[in-house]
């Protein structure tokens, strides 16, 4: 990581907390008024760019970026991928960060939310087709190629491509209801080594995100530390390894200072 990355890394952390909502656990050492515009302008770069839309509300794109330069280096693992902006995204700021690793997205990438009350022949608020096309279009357009690749396929069953490969981080942000978020969850949890992002929790429209959530708070191997808009992030505190649980000291990212 670089001087930079460093230092912005650093100054993430340890002020104090600002906000109306009470904090979550670890969320007092963040200065959130900073995590709301932590990666602005690689957002705007995505927004401006992209063919379709990036599902970008109440900063949690920022909240996502935050969270993926706290994982340090390693895979991303995005589960909802609509047009590609949330995994562009993430190897933006990988880049800016100096992290090494790829992205990897999981979607069935036909009809948007096929088989829900949602369903729509295209994605209904751009109008644009979620398709491998448009998602290949966009990823070759930021010159991603390389970095960004895809299983065109529902998370649950938990598909067979991405075998035993582990991840940095990873995106819940894929089917809202029923029982997906919390099968997402329980799927991704033991092969993320570090942080995990639930976007769309809100009671109101997805009270599946948020019972998923609620289960997850009560994971001993992972801590909610954000919580904010619509977005709840968990960072690993332990390894469960056979009986024994190893555990890892918070604040959030060794070697990022913060
Ligand atoms: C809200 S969009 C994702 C937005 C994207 N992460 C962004 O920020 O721009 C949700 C996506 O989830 C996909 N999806 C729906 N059911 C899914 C499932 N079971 N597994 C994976 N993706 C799913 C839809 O096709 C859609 O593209």
């Amino acid at each position: 990581m670089n001087e930079d990355a460093s230092l912005r890394l650093m100054s993430q952390g340890l002020a104090a907390a600002a906000g109306s909502r009470p904090a979550a656990e670890g969320e007092a050492m963040l200065n959130l008024n900073e995590i709301d515009g932590f990666a602005q302008a690689l957002i705007d770069k995505v927004n401006q760019r992209i063919y379709g839309r990036m599902c970008d509300e109440q900063h949690n794109c920022n909240y996502l970026a935050w969270a993926i330069a706290q994982a340090g280096p390693g895979d991303h693992l995005e589960i909802g991928t609509l047009h590609g902006g949330s995994a562009i995204l993430a190897v933006l700021v990988k880049n800016q960060f100096g992290l090494a690793g790829n992205v990897v997205c999981v979607d069935p990438l036909d009809v948007y939310y096929i088989g829900t009350p949602f369903e729509h022949p295209v994605d209904c608020v751009s109008n644009i087709p979620v398709t491998p096309e448009t998602l290949a279009g966009n990823i070759s357009a930021f010159g991603l190629d390389q970095r960004i690749s895809w299983v065109q396929a529902k998370s649950i069953p938990w598909p067979e491509e991405l075998g035993g490969h582990t991840f940095a981080s990873a995106y819940i942000d894929g089917d809202h209801w029923g029982e997906a978020p919390l099968a997402d969850w329980l799927n991704v949890r033991h092969r993320v080594g570090r942080m995990i992002v639930f976007d769309n929790v809100d009671m109101a429209a997805h009270p599946a995100v948020c019972a998923a959530v609620a289960q997850a708070k009560n994971d001993p191997q992972w801590k909610c530390v954000l919580e904010r808009g619509i977005t709840a992030v968990f960072e690993r505190v332990a390894f469960q390894v056979g009986d024994i649980q190893l555990r890892r000291e918070i604040p959030v990212a060794e070697g990022a200072t913060v």
